[in-house]
C-alpha cells in the first residue's frame, strides 16, 4: 500500500489555515483519498492539554514553550501522524514544525541548531511532503489577531512582530522551494481553496492518481 502524504498549513495569525485545512480534506476525500485533519499544538489528548498550558498559562520563558511544543509534537507524530501515514491516510496539519522555527526561532531568537536537533527527535524522518504557507500582509495579520483577541501570549499588538513572523515563513519558503508553496491569503476563501487545490494537484496528485 502507498504511504499517505503529509501536508501542513503554515502562516501568521488568522490567515484562514483551519478553514482551508478542512476544505482541502473534503476535496481529497472527494478524490477517494482517506484524510485526517489535525492541528498543532494539539492533535492528541496530551497535545491538547499542552495547548491549554501554552495558550492559557503563557509560560514566561520561551524555552519552556519550545519544549512544550516539542513534547506535544513528539506524541502527535508517534501516536497519530506516523501511524496514519503508514496506513495510507493523507494527513493535513494546521501548523507544524515551521511555526516553531518562526515563532520560537525567529521571534524568540532560540538557536536554530537547538530547534533542528529537536526536529530530529520529534519529526524525522517524516518531514511534511508539502507545506502551504498562507501569506498575509503584516497589517492584516495584526488587525485580525487583535480582533480575535487570542494572542495575549506574545506581543501581537506590534506590527513589527507580524512583519517578523511573515518574513520567517517567507524565508522558509525561499530556502525549501521543493516543499513549500506560498498562497496569497488576501484572496477570497474560495480562491485560496482553489490555489491550494492547484498546488496539491501539481505537487502531489499528479504523481499518485
Ligand atoms: P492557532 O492554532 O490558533 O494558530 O494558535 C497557536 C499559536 O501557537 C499561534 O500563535 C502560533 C503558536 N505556535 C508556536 O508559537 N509554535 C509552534 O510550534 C506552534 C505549532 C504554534
Amino acid at each position: 500500500m502507498l504511504r499517505g502524504k503529509f501536508i501542513t498549513f503554515e502562516g501568521g495569525e488568522a490567515a484562514g489555515k483551519s478553514t482551508q485545512a478542512k476544505r482541502l480534506a473534503a476535496r481529497l476525500e472527494g478524490a477517494g483519498l482517506g484524510t485526517l485533519v489535525t492541528r498543532e499544538p494539539g492533535g492528541t489528548p496530551l497535545g491538547e492539554d499542552i495547548r491549554g498550558l501554552i495558550l492559557k498559562d503563557h509560560p514566561q520563558e520561551p524555552v519552556t514553550e519550545l519544549l512544550l511544543f516539542a513534547a506535544a509534537r513528539a506524541e502527535h507524530m508517534t501516536s497519530v501522524i506516523r501511524p496514519a501515514l503508514d496506513e495510507g491516510t493523507w494527513v493535513i496539519s494546521d501548523r507544524f514544525m515551521d511555526s516553531t522555527r518562526v515563532y520560537q526561532g525567529k521571534h524568540y531568537r532560540i538557536e536554530r541548531e537547538f530547534i533542528s536537533q529537536l526536529e530530529k527527535y520529534t519529526v524525522a524522518p517524516d518531514y511534511p511532503t508539502l507545506t502551504l504557507i498562507i501569506d498575509l500582509p503584516a497589517e492584516v495579520s495584526m488587525e485580525r489577531a487583535n480582533t480575535r483577541g487570542t494572542l495575549s501570549r506574545y506581543d501581537a499588538a506590534r506590527l513589527e512582530t507580524h512583519q517578523l513572523l511573515r518574513e520567517g515563513f517567507l524565508e522558509i519558503a525561499d530556502s525549501e522551494p521543493d516543499r513549500c508553496v506560498i498562497i496569497d491569503g488576501m484572496l477570497t476563501p474560495d480562491n485560496v481553496e482553489a490555489a491550494v487545490w492547484q498546488a496539491v494537484n501539481e505537487r502531489l496528485l499528479a504523481k499518485v492518481l
